[in-house]
């Protein structure tokens, strides 16, 4: 089967480069059928590291060479060694130029990696490994060169030639043709490169920074999208603030640009000056987006720009350490938008995301540490647990710091490393030196996968006035991990009396008097007793507050404990928290015995939380959105796919026959008066109107339906319209067809909102949507080619839809080796990360694991699969020998 077997990249492996590239100096033709890119590279030998046999080898991949030259010669065929991902000099100087000339094909690359066609335009997208598609190079991390490009194309077709850096000179060519030159005087690796030719319009704006510098900015789009840019541009000048304002961090060039294009592998992407996104994440106007989309574009804008600082001017020093930019930058993305929205809601987003996508990685055969130790494609490790438990490291250790000590620590990580390539390790160290801390143990949570338990326990000495707490923390083994180390976290703990006001957290050997409210204590053993002082009666704890680190938390909650909490909690994720247990308590009994009573006292808390004035109408429909299905499915020891559907519906409906009246009200109050506007206020009414909408729906009644349809026929806004399409749609027959139909007519000519129709569609629980999706992949709009259109299908049956994908008949695991065979030619990243949902076969009903582990195995039995497939589907069915010499 597979004589060759991708090899494992190692950390352990590591060696400092051989060579360094000091200057690049690029020339393309750029012509969708041909490409031609000229490179002149200086290269001189690098003095920290160890000399090798007096060779030279580049990265290279399906380029075709037609000019090789080193110190201005042609070497002769004897002088070097073309290989099918490597060029091989045999013998180099100390300090040589180098000159090579390849031809690239832009419209043949489907897997959106390298120079590629977009519609019109061509593009690059070089992380983490494209740039050898480009042309011959070092394509590592801690290569850093200054980068000269000059684009040559027709200008009729390619009017807007546009790269790294600062603009040096635009000039006229004859026969119709143009060169534009741009430089980039900061030092990058090649992952940073980009480029971008086509006819773009432009939205121009400004910004003046701290120190009273002009930046131009620039959003390149095609004209038609030129009215959907605003929101985009508003997030950007928000975001440059705010990393002045919170880290001291001003922008460096004097333009920076962004550019939308329509077909592109993940969200958007950091390149120096130069950011290319998914148009996904820039494009909107309420009739077209949701508050959701809304949401992202000020995410992913206020991301890519704080790359600038913690990804582009100080970089990794090699793959393993992508959560040192990543980590790091989702930190500061989710802080930002905490505090242009709300602080509550951010968190218990953050929250949700690590509980549905990280934590469900953390337990299958994927797991794999913040600091990988080996993989077979990087492209497989832009993952949750890089990328958002990178994050909650980050979070870790600014809660143990406090902000002011915190802050100092980033100012000496940007003065001391600015300009290099680092790890993981030098940026804990900064914490270090700063706080004087010792982080040894903390420092296992990079290196550490899974995702650990705290079980508690808690008793009350009434003549003593004693509260313990007793906290052991676990780790389960994950793949070549079976023993795990006790790890160093903050528990911010606050503990409610019995009228709902904050005790003193007081502890033993206090010197200082504590004030009521939020203490955060430090775990590092295996078991710790917190013995809190001067509590009469029991108190109700509110623990891990702030989400204070990415744990599974295990105590006996009583339903008063919890229905306490839901009232009384200042902290919100807490009161989330304690809604999403006594919802996940519910939910698993009524997946078990469906005739399981419904306590009145739980219906009557989120009536309450319902009326509540003081709380904010986003929070109030977070405490009634309940646990996923997948999150639920995670929660059993066998998943019961249409128990848990059934469970959620049960659920639905008797808080929507319970609070009918109260539902009612909140979604008259409810209705905006400002149905257009997206600011926090905005959106968090418009969340609980939809969710009341959807809980009245889960009840028949002809009355809630003409109100549903009464939305989906005179909003104004996609995210009413679509609220309401969902549910029509998953009314099912006609009440969604005519609707589904109008739809399509009205936005058939917007391809964002399309993607829309084919999400809605896929994700619907009605019956019949594993066959409706496979028709729907024969329709004119589908193509497989566009990442953002198999998501919005394939994505939508397959990860966001439990109890369809799920089918019985195996007939949604074969729907998705279809599609992944299918498209692992033309896609290979795209198709890796389609088969996620797959990997937690081990968990379902003997049934269903034979029907995912045949489809596993077929897909593994191709002759010939893309790095990306084979390591997903072979550690899926763990046929990859651990640590096993594959030589
Ligand atoms: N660095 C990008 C980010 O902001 C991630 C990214 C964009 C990416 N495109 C990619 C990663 C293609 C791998 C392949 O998070
Ligand atoms: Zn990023």
């Amino acid at each position: 089967m597979y004589r060759d077997r991708p090899h494992p990249v190692r950390l352990a492996d590591y060696r400092p480069p051989e060579f360094l590239i000091e200057r690049v100096d690029l020339t393309f033709e750029l012509d969708e059928q041909v490409t031609t890119v000229h490179a002149l590279l200086e290269f001189s030998r690098n003095p920290a590291a160890t000399r090798g046999d007096g060779s030279l080898t580049l990265d290279g991949e399906q380029l075709e060479l037609i000019e090789l030259k080193l110190a201005g010669q042609t070497l002769t065929p004897a002088e070097y060694q073309l290989e099918a991902e490597a060029l091989r000099i045999h013998r180099v100087p100390d300090r040589f130029q180098l000159e090579t000339q390849v031809r690239i094909h832009p419209n043949r690359n489907t897997a959106l990696e390298g120079l590629y066609q977009s519609g019109p335009m061509l593009c690059t997208q070089c992380e983490a490994e494209g740039f050898r598609k480009i042309t011959f190079f070092l394509d590592r991390p801690d290569v850093l060169s200054r980068f000269r490009t000059t684009l040559i194309a027709d200008q009729d077709r390619f009017p807007v030639l546009l790269a790294n850096g600062n603009l040096v000179s635009e000039t006229r060519l004859p026969a119709g043709r143009h060169q534009v030159i741009w430089d980039d005087p900061f030092p990058k690796p090649c992952y940073l490169f980009a480029l971008i030719g086509g006819d773009l319009s432009v939205v121009e704006d400004q910004f003046r920074t701290c120190s009273g510098r002009d930046i131009g900015l620039r959003i390149f789009v095609e004209p038609h999208n030129l009215d959907r840019c605003g929101h985009a541009m508003q997030a950007l000048k928000k975001a440059m603030r705010w990393d002045e304002e919170r880290f001291g961090r001003e922008y460096d060039l004097d333009l920076y640009m962004i550019v939308a294009v329509s077909h592109f592998n993940m969200g958007a992407m950091e390149n120096k000056g130069l950011n290319v996104f998914n148009d996904k994440f820039v494009l909107a106007s309420p009739d077209t987006a949701t508050d959701e989309d809304f949401q992202g574009i000020e995410s992913v804008i206020a991301h890519e720009y704080f790359h600038n600082w913690t990804g582009n001017r100080i970089t990794c020093r090699d793959w393993f350490q992508l959560s040192l930019k990543e980590g790091f930058t989702v930190y500061r993305d989710q802080e930002f938008s905490a505090e242009v929205g709300s602080r509550d809601v951010q968190r218990i987003a953050d929250a949700r995301f690590l509980r549905n996508h990280q934590f469900p990685e953390d337990a299958g055969p994927m797991a794999h540490p913040v600091r990988p130790d080996s993989y077979i494609e990087i492209n497989n490790f832009y993952t949750p647990t890089v990328y958002n438990k990178g994050a909650e490291l980050v979070r870790m250790q600014a809660c143990l710091l406090g902000p002011e000590l915190f802050r100092r620590a980033t100012d000496r990580y940007f003065e001391r490393h600015d300009g290099q390539a680092v790890t993981t390790d030098d940026f804990v160290r900064c914490i270090e030196e700063v706080s004087g801390r010792d982080l040894a143990q903390f420092r296992r949570w990079y290196a550490q996968a899974g995702t650990p338990y705290l079980d508690i326990e808690a008793d009350h000495d009434a003549t003593r006035h004693l509260y313990r707490l007793r906290i052991r923390q676990w780790t389960p083994p994950t793949p070549g991990q079976p023993v795990k180390e006790p790890l160093h976290l903050p528990f911010a703990l606050g503990l409610l009396d019995d009228q709902g006001r904050e005790c003193p957290v007081r502890l033993e050997g206090d010197v200082q008097d504590q004030p009521a409210g939020t203490r955060v204590l430090e775990l590092r053993e295996l078991e710790t007793e917190i013995c809190v002082l001067g509590l009469r009666t029991r108190p109700v704890p509110s623990m891990l507050r702030g989400f204070s680190a990415p744990v599974k938390l295990r105590y006996a909650f009583t339903n008063a404990d919890l229905i306490h909490l839901m009232r009384y909690d200042r902290d919100g994720f807490c009161r989330w928290d304690a809604a999403q247990r006594l919802q996940e308590r519910l939910l698993l009994r009524l997946t078990q015995d469906p005739t399981t009573l419904i306590p009145d006292d739980v219906v009557a808390a989120f009536r309450d939380a319902l009326r509540d004035p003081a709380t904010d109408p986003a929070l109030i429909a977070e405490l009634l959105t309940f646990p996923s299905e997948s999150y639920l499915a995670d929660q059993l020891d066998v998943v019961d796919v249409d128990g848990i559907h059934r469970a959620h519906r049960q659920l639905a409906s008797h808080l929507g026959t319970h609070l009918n009246d109260d539902l009612m009200a909140a979604y008259a109050h409810n209705q905006d008066p400002a149905p257009t506007e997206v600011t926090p206020r905005a959106i968090g009414r418009r969340r609980l109107k939809n969710r009341a909408l959807a809980l009245l729906m889960a009840v028949d009644g002809a009355k809630v339906f003409n109100l549903c349809q009464t939305q989906f026929e005179t909003a104004d806004n996609m995210t009413d319209t679509l609220a309401a399409l969902r549910l029509l749609v998953d009314h099912g027959g006609a009440a969604g067809d005519a609707p589904l139909q109008r739809f399509y007519e009205r936005w058939s000519q917007v391809p964002l909102v399309i993607d829309k129709w084919f999400s809605v569609q896929a994700s619907s629980c009605r019956e019949g949507t594993v066959e409706r999706v496979r028709g729907l992949m024969a329709h004119p709009d589908f193509s497989l080619r566009n990442p953002n259109r198999v998501r919005s299908l394939i994505g939508a049956l397959c990860h966001a839809n439990s109890v369809q994908f799920h089918a019985a008949d195996g007939s949604g695991y074969r729907l998705l080796s279809d599609v992944v065979l299918e498209l692992d030619p033309l896609n290979p990243q795209i198709a890796a990360r389609l088969l996620k949902p797959i990997l937690s076969w081990r968990r379902y009903d003997a049934g269903r694991q034979a029907q995912m582990r045949r489809e596993l195995a077929r897909v593994l039995e191709t002759g010939e699969l893309s790095a990306d497939v084979y390591e997903v589907a072979s550690k899926a069915l763990d046929t990859v020998p651990e640590q096993a010499e594959s030589s």
